[in-house]
């Protein structure tokens, strides 16, 4: 691939965006690779992803302005259905996606980072939705999971202003989970999917599933698919250790690793 670096470390992977002469801009190039590499990762042994950009000033700076600046209204509108798309699959990919945005997230790379579960992100990280001073409206999901993640409100400001914000007030908003200094992003989220990943892989999956299909349903539905879930846990070899472990007076023992089964 010309534009994704992808590593497998153990049990997580890390996916780099890596088109650092335009800020890791999306064109359709890098959203078909990233579409390319979610087929690549070894569900049986990797159990999180990390997504973060290549360098240490840009995330992803956005969808290409380039490529976007002469398409007709049908042209539009399949470029917004290309990215959707793939980041629809990454919102729903079975395993936890944690984004270390490691600098601008701007426009489509904000909403990258939004269709992952988890952001955390550098001191140097600018987050916004500058579209409306583009003379378009957010195309990769920001008109929706930014009033989902962080109120209708501020949504509301962010994208009508077009104004950017620094890491602080994206923490103080909800928008990513922690900021942490350049050389120490990449590290965190490295501990947090070691962290992610002791656990047992088929409840992890289910939670992410339960999370997810439930907030799109109103609460009594939503109930339902934990309920299911939950039962679903069970039927694992997973379970029957986790519980044994905990159940097992022995205090010499030492925790074998889940088997994903
Ligand atoms: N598309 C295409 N190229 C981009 C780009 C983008 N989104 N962002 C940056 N680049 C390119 C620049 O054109 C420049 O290329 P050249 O060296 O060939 O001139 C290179 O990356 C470096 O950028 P700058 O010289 O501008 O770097 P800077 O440090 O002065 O500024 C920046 C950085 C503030 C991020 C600025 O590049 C910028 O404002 N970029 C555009 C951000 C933006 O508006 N993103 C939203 C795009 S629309 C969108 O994403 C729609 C959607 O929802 C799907």
């Amino acid at each position: 691939m010309e534009y994704i670096v992808y590593e497998q470390k153990g049990e997580y992977a890390i996916v780099t965006i890596s088109r650092e002469k335009a800020l890791n801009a999306l064109n359709s190039a890098v959203l078909e690779e990233l579409d390319k590499v979610l087929d690549e990762v070894d569900l049986e042994t990797v159990r999180c992803l990390i997504v973060t950009g290549a360098g240490q000033k840009s995330f992803v700076a956005g969808a290409d302005i380039g490529e976007m600046s002469n398409l007709s209204k049908a042209e539009g509108e399949a470029f917004g259905k290309k990215g959707n798309d793939v980041f629809r699959r990454l919102e729903k990919f079975p395993i936890p996606v944690i984004a270390a945005v490691n600098g601008f997230a701007l426009g489509g790379g904000c909403e990258l980072s939004m269709s992952c579960d988890i952001r955390i992100c550098s001191e140097n990280a600018v987050f916004g939705q500058p579209e409306v001073g583009l003379g378009i409206t957010p195309g990769f999901g920001g008109t929706q999971r930014l009033a989902r993640l962080v109120g209708a409100g501020m949504a509301k400001q962010m994208i009508y202003t077009a104004r950017n914000i620094k890491a602080e007030e994206a923490y103080r908003i909800g928008l990513v989970n922690g900021v942490y200094p350049q050389e120490e992003l990449l590290p965190a989220a490295e501990k947090m999917a070691a962290g992610i990943a002791k656990n047992a892989p088929i409840a992890v999956r289910n939670c992410k599933r339960a999370i997810n299909e439930g907030l799109d349903v109103d609460m009594d539905e939503a109930l339902i698919i934990e309920e299911k879930l939950f039962g679903n846990c069970f039927e694992t070899e997973d379970q029957k250790y986790g519980m044994a472990f905990f159940l097992d007076k022995n205090k010499e023992k030492v925790k074998a690793p889940f088997q994903n089964k």
